[in-house]
């Protein structure tokens, strides 16, 4: 008998050859989960569960590969791209390297983003600044350390920069983040630029903000910048916003110079089989040329490009690794006969992958620890906290006989998870750590329960 809750899209077993997956992931020979050739068995074995696993081979070439991308396009329209890594997507020290490694600059939202990128040894000259309420104290540090670009996101702002690098000396570079109004196809969350949302600058109101960026010594303008939005697949959003941002562009070129456009990150991946993101190349190079045929149109010069992708590098590189507490049947009598979902319960949840349960996200598990022979049935993936929308994979087919300590794979769980990871349920955060031909090497060490309870200071914390 069929079950009416399979929806429509999950048609077979995730298989480490899915494009969600490392490339490097596959089975070994004992039906084990490989992945930077080493079993996830033995990683777990050393590292522990739940456990967030990084390719960095992986890692590495994606970031290559978007940058060849973007540099190819960009130069074939006679202009250059600087690419920021958006850091807010996953960030270690060792991260933060490796993209500084292959010429990236680092774009980091906060203090604590600020902090780790600086501590790991990158200089301030390759880190931009964002963020919607910058503290001075924010400020302040990223101009002593002369990072590339701070992106103003509200009027306030103006002054404050201004400020900091007047009491330094300093002249800032500065970009305006405008919110375009452009309605990316992704979820609301996960949508920067619509007209009602917090980030930004309205189209409106950004010629007397640039006019006032201007007008102060201690500030260069470097040009406008925005950000439609995350997991995006559709490229007509990307060039709807950059046509807008042009039409922008041109009038401000009437008060003086901008040498850069900055049009942000949001490319999405897959995370699912029926997942069809375009190759990344495509994409950017439909951009691209669609803002050389409008700089034409308007009859200016192309300014340099600048793009902050995170999600494009990351997720793909990364896998989380759980293992099976408990399983059961439900029986959904409201929607027909046949109707049953397996429950498999793993040791982490919503605290190492708030995903699913922010934006309902998808995502596409597999048995990592033995091969697979019994038929595939609907399951869910749960978590152990106490919230019914404590979901790790919401749809995805296991086989049958999944059982109490068997380990799943979880993939492109490299974006967006550690970083919006939490202790709710006071569960330490897993370790991450990296893979690459053969070794591993821990990027971040678990928490523990000692580490939770030593803030209690009413257990005798350090004040
Ligand atoms: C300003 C800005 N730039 C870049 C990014 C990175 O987006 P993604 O990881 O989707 O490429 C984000 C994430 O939301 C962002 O807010």
């Amino acid at each position: 008998m069929s079950n009416p809750l399979v929806p429509n899209w999950l048609t077979q077993l995730s298989e480490f050859d899915d494009n969600a997956w490392p490339a490097s992931a596959k089975r070994n020979e004992f039906g084990e989960l490989e992945i930077g050739e080493i079993s996830s068995t033995e990683l777990v074995r050393k590292y522990g569960s739940p456990l967030y696993v990084v390719d960095q081979h992986e890692f590495e070439n994606r970031l290559q590969r978007v940058k060849k991308a973007f540099e190819a396009s960009a130069a074939s329209v006679g202009t250059t791209v600087k690419l920021y890594y958006a850091s807010k997507a996953l960030l270690t020290a060792d991260i933060a390297r490796w993209a500084a490694a292959e010429g990236y600059a680092i774009d980091v939202s906060t203090g604590g983003e600020l902090a780790v990128v600086l501590a790991a040894g990158i200089p301030g000259q390759q880190i931009g600044l964002h963020g919607n309420n910058k503290s001075l104290v924010e400020i302040g540090r990223a101009v002593s350390n002369d990072v590339s670009a701070i992106v103003i996101d509200s009027e306030i702002e103006i002054e404050r920069i201004a400020s900091a690098a007047g009491a330094q000396d300093k002249v800032q570079p500065v970009r305006l983040r405008v919110n375009t109004g452009v309605h990316a196809h992704t979820h609301e969350y996960l949508a920067t630029a619509r007209e009602d949302q917090k980030f930004g600058i309205a189209i409106a109101d950004v010629p007397a903000l640039v006019e006032k960026i201007r007008s102060h010594s201690h500030l260069h303008f470097l040009g406008l910048h925005c950000h439609i939005g995350s997991q995006i697949f559709s490229v007509d959003g990307f060039v709807e916003s950059a046509e807008r941002m042009l039409n922008l562009h041109h009038t401000l070129l009437a008060g003086g110079p901008i040498p850069e456009l900055n049009l942000g990150g949001g490319f999405g991946i897959a995370y699912v089989q029926s997942d069809q993101p375009m190759e990344i190349e495509d994409m950017v190079e439909k951009i691209i040329n669609a803002v050389a045929s409008k700089c034409n149109q308007l009859g200016i010069e192309i300014p340099k490009l600048a793009f902050e992708p995170g999600r494009v590098i990351a997720g793909p590189a990364g896998i989380t690794l759980y293992t099976v507490g408990t399983t059961k049947e439900v029986v959904v009598s409201d929607e027909g006969p046949g109707a049953i979902r397996r429950y498999v319960s793993v040791d982490g949840g919503m605290s190492d992958n708030a995903r699913p349960a922010l934006y309902e996200a998808e995502y596409s598990a597999a048995l990592a620890s033995r091969p697979v022979s019994a038929p595939a049935v609907l399951s869910r993936v749960v978590g152990k906290h106490c919230e019914s929308g404590d979901i790790v994979v919401k749809n995805t087919l296991l086989p049958l006989d999944v059982e109490v300590n068997d380990l799943l794979a979880v993939a492109a769980t490299g974006a967006y998870c550690y970083s919006l990871s939490s202790n709710y349920n006071y569960l330490p955060r897993p370790a991450m750590v990296s893979v690459k031909a053969g070794r591993a090497n821990v990027l971040v060490r678990a928490e523990t329960e000692a580490d939770l309870l030593s803030k209690d200071m009413g257990l005798g914390g350090q004040g």
